[in-house]
């Protein structure tokens, strides 16, 4: 089975508008006529409409990397699918550990963040991993049933192509130390076998699951030429064109 890889940046807090043109600016050329893998970039709210406006005309997805579940409301500081939308935003990343650990997401909040994101017509990457003291005890396996059991609750089969998993070891993001392919390819292997429970099967196979944690250019090559691999989310090399584009070319 084949499935077309995504390379995703994810910029967490960085970049002002002067940035993210800038980014854009000399990232695009950068990749032009490289048509292999699917490319996306997920920004800072604030510099969302800018980004999508910068690349325009490219086949670069843009995306933000947060949501609120509800329409609107009163949720002082939230953004919804429906304001995203308005500005041409039609990609999220929902899950992500930095948001776990730092803003109370939980199991629960992710499920209903990707069931709105489907719903609205919001394609997503859902992210699950498991922390270092959770490793060591021999909680992966359970850690990651559990994120992506829960995640996927009332997700049908046919909404595998509106939605990605990525497989982010808390313990790999931003400290330098990456899974080894072979850790990466044995816990895609679980997700998808505990995903094939909800989606069934044949939906589970098509099922494009990332890495992310520590991915660089230097490691890019290694971890994507796996086939379990079906893409990367890169925080910290994403932030230089140069960096981000080489990852892309892996
Ligand atoms: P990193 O971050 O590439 O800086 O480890 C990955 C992520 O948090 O998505």
């Amino acid at each position: 089975m084949s499935r077309r890889k995504l390379i995703a940046a994810n910029w967490k807090m960085y970049k002002t508008s002067e940035d993210a043109q800038k980014f854009m600016r000399d990232f695009l050329p950068l990749i032009s006529g490289h048509t292999r893998d699917e490319v996306a970039v997920f920004a800072p709210y604030t510099v969302l409409a800018t980004t999508i406006e910068a690349a325009r005309g490219s086949d670069v997805r843009v995306g933000a990397q947060n949501m609120h579940w509800e329409k609107e409301g009163a949720f002082t500081g939230e953004v919804s699918a429906t304001m995203l939308k308005s500005i041409g935003c039609n990609s999220v990343i929902i899950g992500h550990s930095e948001r776990r650990q730092y803003f109370c997401e939980t199991n629960d909040t992710v499920q209903k963040k990707l069931r709105t994101a489907l719903d609205s017509g919001i394609f997503a990457i859902v992210c699950v991993g498991e922390r270092l003291e959770e490793r060591e005890a021999g909680q992966t396996e359970s850690v990651c049933c559990s994120q992506i059991g829960a995640a996927l609750r009332g997700v049908a089969r046919i909404d595998v192509a509106n939605f990605v998993v990525a497989y982010e070891p808390v313990w790999a993001i931003g400290t330098g130390k990456t899974a080894t392919p072979e850790m990466a390819g044995e816990a895609h292997a679980i997700i998808r076998a505990e995903a094939a429970k909800s989606i069934g099967n044949e939906a589970a196979q098509q099922l494009r699951i990332l890495y992310g944690g520590s991915v660089k250019p230097e490691n890019a090559t290694i971890l994507m030429s796996q086939e379990e691999i079906d893409g990367a989310l890169v925080g910290g090399a994403s932030l230089d064109p140069q960096s981000f584009a080489k990852i892309v070319k892996w």
